[in-house]
């Protein structure tokens, strides 16, 4: 699926990600800040975005695991009612066109 991508610095590119990984990996690869320290594991925070406003609802919800990591963060970060962690982000058809952008780092 091809994502789009807003830097920190503001820039955009659009990535095309191969389905079946999590979105983290792709952004981990392409050296957008996105660390992924834990691997996936909820417990890094270090694959925070942002998802554009009108997509929010077109992703599944958030784990009860993910919102508290979240919530972890957001003493270092600003959180945005469109916090997601991109290690819980599935990359498959379904997410074609989304846009996300890499909130700073923890
Ligand atoms: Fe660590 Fe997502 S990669 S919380």
């Amino acid at each position: 699926a091809v994502v789009r991508v807003i830097g920190r610095d503001g820039s955009k590119q659009d990535l095309d990600v191969a389905n079946g990984g999590q979105l983290m990996d792709a952004l981990r690869d392409a050296s957008t800040g996105v660390q992924g320290t834990c691997g996936g594991m909820m417990s890094c925070g270090t694959c925070h975005v942002y998802v554009d406003p009108s997509w929010v609802d077109r992703l599944p919800p958030k784990s009860e695991d993910e919102s508290a990591m979240l919530e972890a963060i957001g003493e270092l970060v600003e959180l945005k009612p469109t916090s997601r962690l991109s290690c819980q982000i599935a990359v498959d058809d379904d997410i074609e066109g989304l846009c996300v952008e890499i909130a700073p780092p923890v």
